[in-house]
Order: C-alpha cells, then structure tokens, then sequence
C-alpha cells in the first residue's frame, strides 16, 4: 500500500492519477493545486472511517460534509484509506446523485420534478428561479450563494409543487415566489 508520502507527491504531481490528462476523473472535477492543510483536513477527517468496503460511502460522504462538494484531490486519499483503486472510489461518487463532483452554492435550491410536482408545474418555477439567478441546472451562481438542481419526489407531494432550500421545504411555489425565496435566503448570508 502507498505511503501517505507517495499519495501526497502523487498528488502534487503532473503524473497524478487524477491530473489533467485522467481519463478517470474529469479535469474539472475539483480543484487544482492541493496545499498540506488540505490534505491533513482529509486525513482527520477519514481518521474517524473505517477502511473496509463500507467505509467508501461514509467516507465520501463526510468529505463532502466538509467541503460541500468532493474535491479531486479526496479520491486519492479515500482510495489510499479505503485500500481501493482510484477508479472504485470515483464509480461510487458518480452513481449516488446524493455526491458532487463540482463545488456547489452554499445553498443548494432543489426543485422537485417527481410526478406530482411536474403536473402542477415545477418546470416553470425552475425555469423561473434559473432565469431570477441567471445561472443553469447544478452551476454555481457569481457569489458562490445559490446552485439549483432537479430532485426525484421529496415525499411532500401535497405541497406540489415544491421546491427544497437545504432543509427547508417551501410548496405550493408558483413562479412568481422564485424572486422572494431567493431574496430570503441572500439576506440570510452564509
Ligand atoms: S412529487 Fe414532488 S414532493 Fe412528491
């Protein structure tokens, strides 16, 4: 097994695994430059996983805690942990939509498409939150506050249509409650 050294160098290396020539991991898929704190922020927090098969999900999982999203650079040191290969750990993040590959906002605006939500027109308020926030499905809005996606039903169909900010539910929305709810949670901040 390598030695956390060989990971770091590897890391830190334009022959890296995961560098922008991988096929493996898209060059996009995080961040660039990875500095020591960095790492060690990852090392502690895999400290508290157990390095067996199931360990890969709670890993990815905490990692995400902390960042947000799952930076590159952590699948190196998950599959150091875990004693996987950069391929497995990088299959198990991309078949769970629960994980992101890319940074997210800091709050993340879900839009239900399930099918209540859909019949009662959750394609329009997405369409309108996008339009209000000038940004695209799962981009990062300019000020790093809000990405919006499209979820599977929430279990509040009665609410339909409904849209998630983090935890919060908010339904019946029409399109016309796209600008307050945004306004909401920009004056919350962080
Ligand atoms: S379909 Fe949207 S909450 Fe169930």
């Amino acid at each position: 097994m390598a030695t956390l050294e060989r990971v770091k160098q590897s890391l830190q290396s334009e022959e890296s695994e995961i560098g922008a020539d991988s096929d493996i991991i898209p060059a996009d898929a995080g961040v660039e430059d990875v500095c020591d704190e960095e790492i060690e922020t990852v090392e502690e927090i895999l400290t508290d996983v157990r390095p067996e098969k199931r360990g890969v999900i709670p890993a990815l999982q905490q990692v995400q805690d902390e960042y947000g999203y799952l930076p590159k650079f952590a699948f190196e040191l998950i599959a150091h942990h875990c004693e996987k290969s950069l391929a497995d750990i990088y299959s198990t993040a991309s078949f769970y939509s629960q994980f992101h590959l890319e940074p997210r906002g800091d709050y993340s605006i879900r839009v239900c498409t399930g099918t209540a939500c859909h019949v009662a027109g959750a394609d329009a308020v997405s369409d309108e939150l996008q339009d209000e926030l000038g940004v695209g499905l799962d981009e990062v809005t300019d000020d790093g506050k809000f990405t919006i996606e499209h979820v599977r039903c929430v279990g509040a169909c009665g609410l339909a249509p409904v849209v998630t900010v983090d935890d919060d539910v908010h339904g019946p929305i029409e399109p016309d409650d796209a600008e307050t709810i945004i306004e909401e949670y920009s004056e919350r901040g962080e």
